[in-house]
């Protein structure tokens, strides 16, 4: 046979691909084992997502693991006893004649084994999902790993009372940490550090209490999981979504060795993580990392140090923390003790006492006076704010915080400030506070992958290699085809856009709030213009008790929520007391201002404000990921761009300022006087169709050209909304089919120049939308489709038009 010829290659491939086949099983028969040493010795899931086996440390240590086969360094999602690696040479993992799955080292000391003797297992599988699991006969699931996981959980992996995610030590390092996942007492998903010495928990924000914090105790169930779409939903309510959220993508929620807890997404392209999602915003809010006394500097590299007087207790182990360079004293005589301050530095928690308004003397005596007292937090902000430590712990310096400990320290210690504070691990290294998104990439190739992949194997099997160039030639054509440029350009502009605004950023783009655009329910709006040039509207909140990573998630929703008649955000800050919104600066006002007073706003204008105003509604109640209620459509919320385009304002504001009370119950009545629909009168939940309402006056008020949501006393019939009057008169002219009644409705500052079709188009819709009953409102779906058929009527018509 040529050995050139078509045909021998085909057998050849084959032959090569069905010995890789059967070289990559999934699961393990009972009595059989997997070692080190020959590379055979791996379950590859049946997608080939994960593997597991024994995983490499260097040298001759081995984990037996689970790990990502494709990500670019194998990331480890479990391990059977992650505290004692085994000998690369002899170690085993074995399905023991007896059931129970068992990890030996080199000298036959049992490493770790499963509880399943004499339960009849008799497979080991790794299954599509990264769960290993020992199987019966019958297929019945006897143990699996998602069980018991270590510092990672995985898609639909569900996390229970008993599960705990544990931190590894370090980055790469694969034995247990200090930090923790767990659910508290109280029924509370919480990160703990629980270290040699000490305990502290961190997160949810232990400065707000728990419902503060959007959380709830009364669900004993105690149960949370990630689904495959990565949205995470816990019995405590705690819920939050990857910002890449979608099917197909491989992620990972891992408690990551600096006391961190992110959500990963992976790309396919590359095989590196992207951070989708993380508990902490900011650094320095993890607990302990530095360990006790320890100092997490940021200056701007984090590095742990110790302070004055102290030392490292040994140096390379930070969790170790620092240790006194000097036997304390209860001495309260300032010719025997000093202070010695440090500033831009606190210590989180274990305050002996707090007191307000009070001078820094007056606290240092408090702590003098107290033998427990190791030091004292001092805050010049406001009143003078301090704080008596027992326990110098969670210790950060950063240049922004605008407090000073002061340290209480032997007169004999020698401790000038600027010798300390020389970082010399860079141990507490925190990702900063960016949401850093995956490229557009990762979303396309997953689903081809799989179509194609059937291609090779038919290609294959009707022996034609010819047919292989062929199809990967079109391969990579359609894969180069199937996601527009303009939507991936569209998609990284967007992900580069949103992001967290500094306060003093700011206030100086924004000349310390000078020039206020207007003012509303929610804070006042001030103009401003960023580094970069572009102008921008920034919204002050008023209060909202919530904590951070609440407001952080709601409004990271918000922001992913992207449409050409939606004003876009771009970013938030949120600082201390400090809770704002940038938004995209409009151009040409709202629409009050063009209706209701000395502007001018023509028939085309109007009609192309109440078609974007539809699309941008149904776009917040029917289509985007997480659908939206406005819960106060008006003129004031409606701004024009340049090309008298609408942009809805304040979306998704309703659902901030909700959170605190109970869940997502609508417990507060919103929306304007006029504009609200007669539902939030009465005790019906709230639907979308309060927004249909709204936007049925808000189209009346167009077409008539003056505010119908006013009140006004009648003297036959008492008071009675201008609307309703309205609709009355209407229905009562239709009825009698009176002639040239749209002329009589429609604004007379149009002087008749407006299309007619058009005009009792809106006005069926404005009054089909206000219904008493919110069953005969139509859809706002249904509102663009039937604008959508007369506006490609009015262009064929359009000089038709008196
Ligand atoms: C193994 O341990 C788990 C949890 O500790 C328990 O739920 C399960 O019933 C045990 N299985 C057997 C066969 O003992
Ligand atoms: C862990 O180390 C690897 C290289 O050793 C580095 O690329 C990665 O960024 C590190 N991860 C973190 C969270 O520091
Ligand atoms: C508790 O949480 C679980 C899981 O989120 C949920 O299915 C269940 O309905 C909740 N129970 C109550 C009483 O809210
Ligand atoms: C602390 O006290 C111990 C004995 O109580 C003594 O040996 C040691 O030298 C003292 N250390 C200092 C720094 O004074
Ligand atoms: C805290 O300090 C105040 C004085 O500012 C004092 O009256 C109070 O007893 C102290 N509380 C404790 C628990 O030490
Ligand atoms: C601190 O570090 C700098 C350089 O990083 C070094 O020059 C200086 O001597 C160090 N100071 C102390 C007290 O170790």
């Amino acid at each position: 046979m040529n050995p050139n010829s078509p045909s021998f290659l085909t057998v050849l491939i084959f032959l090569l691909l069905c010995f890789q086949t059967s070289e990559s099983q999934n699961f393990l028969r009972r009595g059989s084992s997997l070692s080190a040493e020959d590379n055979s010795g791996v379950l590859t899931s049946p997608d080939k997502t994960f593997s597991c086996g024994f995983y490499g440390l260097g040298g001759n240590a081995y984990l037996f693991s689970i790990w990502f086969t494709h990500s670019r360094d194998r990331t480890v999602v479990w391990t059977a006893n992650r505290d004692r690696p085994v000998n690369g040479q002899g170690s085993r993992a074995s399905l023991r004649r007896n059931g129970a799955m068992v990890l030996t080292d080199v000298d036959d000391t049992v490493i770790w084994m499963t509880n399943t003797t004499s339960t009849g297992a008799d497979r080991a599988e790794l299954l599509d999902t990264g769960n290993l699991v020992l199987k019966d006969r019958h297929g019945k699931i006897l143990w699996q790993s998602f069980d018991y996981p270590t510092d990672t959980l995985l898609p639909n992996q569900v996390f229970r009372k008993s599960t705990k995610l544990i931190s590894g030590v370090g980055n790469g390092t694969y034995a247990s940490g200090y930090f923790s996942l767990y659910f508290d007492n109280d029924n509370v998903l919480r990160l703990i550090y629980d270290g040699p010495e000490i305990s502290s928990v961190y997160w949810p924000d232990p400065d707000f209490d728990v419902f503060q914090n959007g959380r709830t105790k009364y669900n004993s169930s105690r149960i949370a999981v990630l689904d495959d779409f990565g949205s995470f939903s816990s019995s405590d309510e705690l819920k939050f979504s990857a910002i890449d959220m979608g099917f197909g993508i491989k992620r990972r929620l891992t408690m990551d060795y600096d006391g961190n807890l992110r959500l990963y997404s992976l790309n396919k392209v590359t095989g590196s993580w992207m951070i989708s999602w993380q508990a902490l915003m900011q650094p320095g809010k993890v607990h302990g990392v530095c360990g006790k006394n320890g100092i997490c500097v940021y200056t701007p590299e984090p590095k742990c140090s110790c302070p004055p007087g102290y030392e490292a207790t040994e140096p390379g182990d930070w969790s170790k923390g620092c240790k006194p360079k000097f036997n304390r004293t209860c001495s309260s005589s300032l010719t025997e003790v000093k202070f010695v301050g440090v500033p831009n530095t606190d210590f989180y928690g274990f305050d002996l006492n707090y007191s307000q308004t009070v001078s820094k003397e007056a606290c240092m005596k408090l702590c003098l006076d107290d033998c427990r007292c190791s030091g004292f937090s001092y805050r010049l902000t406001g009143q003078g704010l301090c704080f008596t430590k027992s326990v110098l712990f969670n210790g950060f310096k950063a240049p922004n915080f605008p407090g000073i400990i002061y340290l209480k320290l032997p007169v004999s210690v020698e401790a000038s400030e600027p010798a300390i504070l020389n970082g010399t691990n860079p141990v507490c290294r925190l990702s900063k506070s960016q949401i850093v998104i995956g490229s557009a990439s990762m979303y396309d190739t997953t689903a081809k992958r799989v179509r194609w992949g059937y291609f090779y194997w038919f290609a294959l099997a009707i022996g034609a290699i010819e047919v292989f160039v062929i199809a990967s030639g079109w391969w990579l054509l359609f894969r180069r085809q199937d996601v527009p440029s303009s939507l991936e350009e569209g998609y990284q502009a967007l992900s580069s856009q949103f992001r967290r605004f500094s306060y003093a950023e700011l206030k100086k783009s924004t000349k310390s709030f000078k020039e206020e655009l207007g003012r509303g329910g929610s804070g006042a709006v001030y103009k401003g213009v960023l580094a970069d040039g572009r102008a921008v509207a920034v919204k002050r909140l008023g209060d909202l008790h919530q904590g951070e990573e609440v407001f952080w998630a709601e409004v990271s929703t918000i922001g992913k929520i992207y449409h050409m008649n939606l004003v876009r955000m771009w970013g938030f800050c949120s600082e201390g007391r400090h809770r704002l919104l940038i938004y995209e600066y409009v151009e040409k006002q709202s629409l009050d201002k063009h209706l209701f007073s000395s502007y001018f706003l023509g028939w085309k204008e109007r009609f192309k404000v109440a078609l974007g105003t539809a699309k941008g509604l149904a776009y917040l109640h029917h289509e985007c990921l997480e659908w939206v209620i406005h819960c106060d459509v008006k003129p004031e919320n409606i701004l024009l761009d340049s090309e008298f385009e609408p942009k809805i304002a304040d979306f998704g504001l309703a659902k901030l300022s909700q959170r605190g009370s109970n869940s997502s119950q609508f417990s507060q009545i919103r929306g304007t006087k006029g504009y609200m629909a007669p539902e939030w009168a009465s005790n019906l939940p709230i639907t979308a169709k309060v927004d249909v309402y709204s936007y049925g006056v808000v189209i009346l008020e167009m077409v008539k050209g003056i505010r119908l949501s006013n009140w006004v006393v009648e003297d036959s019939e008492g008071q009675e909304a201008e609307l309703k009057r309205f609709v009355r008169e209407v229905k009562r002219k239709i009825l009698f089919e009176e002639e040239a009644w749209i002329e009589e409705i429609v604004d007379p500052r149009l002087k008749g120049n407006f299309n007619t079709n058009q005009a009792a188009t809106l006005i069926g819709i404005g009054i089909s939308c206000v219904d008493e009953d919110r069953s005969k409102r139509p859809t706002m779906d249904s509102v663009v489709q039937s604008l959508l058929e007369c506006e490609t009527e009015s262009e064929i018509h359009i000089t038709d038009d008196h």
